[in-house]
């Protein structure tokens, strides 16, 4: 359902469907971060150019061509410089020890997905290095505010620290939130929100 033609449908328009500036969480705990930074699903670009213009280098991987072409476009207008990767996640090979983090706002995935990329990831990334995730939680079913409607691909607390068990816990918690990411995005929300680090 959630697929390449579904996503590439999704941004056909004009406008930006999460809007041009940052995941708050992700804003709130940029000074953690480290480059090279890889972020999964980067979708039209917004989380890949905010920590551009904070001076890291960042690598945005989305399996949407649309979506990575209008990236680049808000780079560009903001005068900083991103890399997209055009790939599946499914296939994607991250390699080991490459990354000071890795971002994963709203990057959500089946499980059989998530089972062969979440241990790569931890490969990826290098000692101390940072993982910070947010997404939608299986309470977000209930809701009508975003996120995919299918309980396998969002997430909750005991599936983040299954599925990522080689990370140290920085902070791990559901909460309900105010989001407002443009259309895509909006209203109250049931969120998980992870930060790791690799242990050195
Ligand atoms: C809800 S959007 C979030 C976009 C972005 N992270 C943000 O916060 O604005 C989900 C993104 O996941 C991407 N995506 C979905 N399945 C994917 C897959 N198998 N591999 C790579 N990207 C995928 C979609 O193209 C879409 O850009």
């Amino acid at each position: 359902m959630y697929d390449k033609s579904f996503w590439n449908k999704r941004y056909s328009g004009a406008n930006y469907i999460y809007g041009t500036t940052p995941n708050s969480f992700l804003a709130e705990h940029c000074g953690l971060l480290t480059g090279p930074v890889l972020s999964l699903s980067e979708g039209e670009g917004r989380n890949a150019v905010f920590l551009a213009s904070r001076g890291l280098e960042i690598i945005g991987v989305d399996i949407s061509i649309v979506a990575l072409e209008k990236a680049k476009l808000l780079a560009k207008s903001h005068g900083v410089e991103i890399k997209t990767a055009l790939a599946d996640l499914a296939a994607y090979e991250p390699g080991e020890n490459q990354f000071g983090s890795v971002v994963s706002i709203s990057a959500h995935l089946p499980s059989a997905v998530r089972n062969r990329l979440y241990p790569l990831i931890e490969k990826s990334l290098k000692p101390d290095g940072i993982l910070i995730l947010e997404a939608y939680s299986e309470n977000q079913l209930s809701r009508d505010t975003g996120g995919p409607k299918d309980s396998d691909m969002l997430m909750t607390v005991a599936k983040l620290h299954q599925e990522l068990p080689n990370l140290e816990s920085v902070l791990l918690r559901e909460v309900d939130r105010e989001v407002s990411e443009g259309e895509g995005h909006t209203g109250m929300a049931s969120v998980v929100q992870f930060i790791a680090r690799k242990k050195a």
